[in-house]
Formats: C-alpha cells, sequence, structure tokens
C-alpha cells in the first residue's frame, strides 16, 4: 500500500526476510531519521553501512553475555525494588497503576545501565522531571519525523513546530548531557558495572565515540530501552490477566522451578519456555513498537515478497500490522 508519494508499506510476512535479513544480503539501507542533534551520529538511525558497524561495534561491548552477567546486581535491584514496593501497596489493600510502576522500574533500570545513576521514580513512588520529558519528547518526535518525510515543506513545518516541543527537547538533551557528563567523569572501574564500564575499558578499538555522540546515545537508550520493556510487560500481564489458565500454568512453571526468590536470576530464568513463550506473545499481539521500521531500496532496485520494488523507495514495515494480520 503506498502510505507517501514514494513509500511502500508491506506486510507479506517474506517482505521481512528480503528487507531485513543481514545474512544473505545487506541491500536495504536504514533511513535516517532526525535526532533533534544535527551532525551527530547514533546508532539507531545511521544510514551507512560502514559507520553503523563502527558504533555498533563500541555498544556491543555492554551486550554480550559477559557483560550482561555483569550488569545483572543493577537488574535484580530494580527489579527487587518493585516487588518490594508491591508488597507493601498489596499488604495496604491499595490498588496500582501497574502500567506505571513498570515505568518506574525501567527507567530507573535503564537510567542506571546507561547514566551510571537511576531515576529514582520507584522511590519516589512516581514520574522524576527527566522521565516525564522522556516521554513526552516520544510523542513530540512524531511531529518531526513526519515533517522530515514532506521534504519539501520541511523547512516551514519545523518553524511551526511549538515552542513548547523545541523547549521540551533542549531541556531534554541538557539533562541528558549533564548526567552523561558525570558518569564519564568516573572512568570504567566503576564497582558495579554498567553500559560504560564496557564501552570505555574497550583499549583494542581505535573508533571512540564522541561526547555529544556518547550523550546522544546514552539519551537513546533510554527511551529505546525503557518504554520498550515497560510496554512489552504491561502487555504481558493485561493477556495473562485475561486468560487465568495461562496464568496458572506460568505460576506452576515459575515457583515449581525455584524455591527462594534468591534463585531467580538472569540465566536461571533463561530455562523457563513458558515464560519465554508468553513474551514472545505478548509482543506479537500488543506490539511495543507499532510504528514502521523505514528501510530503503538499493538504487539498482530489489525484489520484495515477489514484487520488484525501484531503487530509492522506502519501505516501512509496520509490526502492529504485520503481526496481527492474518495473511
Ligand atoms: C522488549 C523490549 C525491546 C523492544 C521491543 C525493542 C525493539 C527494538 C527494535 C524494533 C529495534 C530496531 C529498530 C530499527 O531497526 O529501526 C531496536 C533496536 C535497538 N534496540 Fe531495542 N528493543 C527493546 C529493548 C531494548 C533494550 C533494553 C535496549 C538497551 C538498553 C535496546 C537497545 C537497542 C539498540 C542499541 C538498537 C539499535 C541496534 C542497531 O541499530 O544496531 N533495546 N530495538
Amino acid at each position: 500500500m503506498r502510505t507517501e508519494p514514494n513509500a511502500l508499506s508491506i506486510i507479506s510476512p517474506g517482505a521481512w526476510k528480503d528487507i531485513h535479513s543481514t545474512v544473505t544480503t545487506k541491500k536495504f539501507k536504514k533511513t535516517s531519521r532526525p535526532t533533534g542533534r544535527d551532525g551527530v551520529d547514533v546508532l539507531f538511525t545511521i544510514e551507512d553501512d560502514e559507520l553503523h558497524g563502527r558504533h555498533r561495534s563500541v555498544l556491543s561491548h555492554a551486550f554480550s553475555d559477559r557483560a550482561l552477567r555483569g550488569q545483572e546486581a543493577r537488574v535484580l535491584k530494580h527489579s527487587n525494588h518493585l516487588i518490594e514496593k508491591l508488597k507493601t501497596y498489596s499488604e495496604a489493600g491499595a490498588g496500582v497503576n501497574l502500567v506505571e510502576w513498570l515505568d518506574f522500574t525501567t527507567f530507573d533500570l535503564v537510567g542506571d545501565l546507561a547514566f551510571g545513576e537511576s531515576f529514582g521514580c520507584l522511590d519516589n513512588s512516581g514520574y522524576t522531571p527527566y522521565v516525564e520529558n522522556t516521554r513526552g519528547a516520544f510523542k513530540e518526535i512524531a511531529f518531526f519525523n513526519i515533517a522530515a518525510r514532506f521534504s519539501p515543506l520541511e523547512k516551514i513545518l519545523m518553524r511551526m513546530a511549538p515552542k513548547r516541543v523545541i523547549q521540551r527537547i533542549n531541556e531534554h538533551n541538557a539533562m541528558a548531557a549533564d548526567k552523561v557528563g558525570r558518569r564519564i567523569a568516573k572512568g570504567a572501574n566503576e564497582e558495579r558495572k554498567d553500559f560504560w564500564s564496557y564501552v570505555l575499558s574497550q583499549k583494542e578499538n581505535s573508533f571512540k565515540l564522541s561526547g555529544d555522540e556518547m550523550e546522544l546515545t546514552a539519551s537513546t537508550l533510554i527511551a529505546a530501552g525503557s518504554i520498550t520493556t515497560a510496554e512489552t510487560l504491561a502487555g504481558a500481564v493485561y493477556f495473562l490477566c485475561l486468560n487465568p489458565t495461562l496464568m496458572s500454568e506460568l505460576c506452576n512453571e515459575i515457583r515449581s522451578a525455584f524455591a527462594t526468590q534468591n534463585e531467580i536470576n538472569i540465566i536461571s530464568t533463561g530455562n523457563l519456555r513458558f515464560l519465554h513463550a508468553c513474551l514472545m506473545e505478548s509482543m506479537r499481539l500488543y506490539t511495543p513498537v507499532p510504528f514502521g521500521l523505514h528501510r530503503i531500496a538499493p538504487k539498482e532496485g530489489a525484489m520484495v515478497a515477489g514484487h520488484f520494488i525501484p531503487g530509492g523507495v522506502r519501505i516501512p514495515l509496520t509490526h502492529q500490522t504485520l503481526t496481527k494480520t492474518p495473511i
């Protein structure tokens, strides 16, 4: 379906492999999206394969199995904190808005990993200014994304952007700069590991992120890692509440695998097959990244799901539609 003058939205399952597979082809490129920081590259939007690869090689150290084990203390700290808080409310017979509490937890955790300090939402039992700002900015970024799709009008549309939007993005960037600056100043040898412990300790990698790139990477990681994870968990809880039989099967799996809470960790939860299936199915039904991931067809054109797509055509594969449309 044509969704813009030069964009086709495709939901055929075969299109996924044709466009996203990096094993058979690297023909489709990401399209650069505005990041709010002219001239500053960030992994999520870099079009150029080589530059993308360099950024990725720097960050990938923070996501290896060894690194994830190293960061486990921070993960457990925040998830245990959530459970303690929920117990307190439950014992008092009070209800909570679980979506918000999942947000508090994932923002505190990813903040801790990307900035080296938690946002303190769980402590406050509420959103803190940075987090509120990030959530708000997410909606507003839609304005910039849409403006960028209409390139002849982009400059005019950008002038029409509400002042509140620009101010919020500037505040967000200033807060991120402050936090990353403080974290980088502490260096690689933090006692409890976070993303920067691994990024800053690489000796063999001659490519280094600039200060601006580190800031933008950290603040993008916060948004990319927290809202997505909170939405996935919120979706899973919602569907499990609608399906008591599945809920009890999941409880059985967890309760028969562990005798105490202390036995629950990154490695041991990896063996819970039903839990894994519930999370995967929740992501299908309640897609945390519902919008299209845009890719551009190579100059010479390419086949997608049996159709020839001319070079330069943009293809957003929209998860929400892709995973829910029976074909
Ligand atoms: C359930 C949770 C998550 C979902 C659904 C999710 C979804 C996605 C999607 C759809 C992309 C691809 C974007 C594109 O190609 O245009 C992506 C990329 C990425 N995500 Fe996540 N994400 C989740 C959690 C996280 C977490 C916790 C982090 C780290 C804190 C993270 C970091 C990244 C990074 C660094 C990329 C860019 C990879 C690259 O370009 O090479 N994500 N994520």
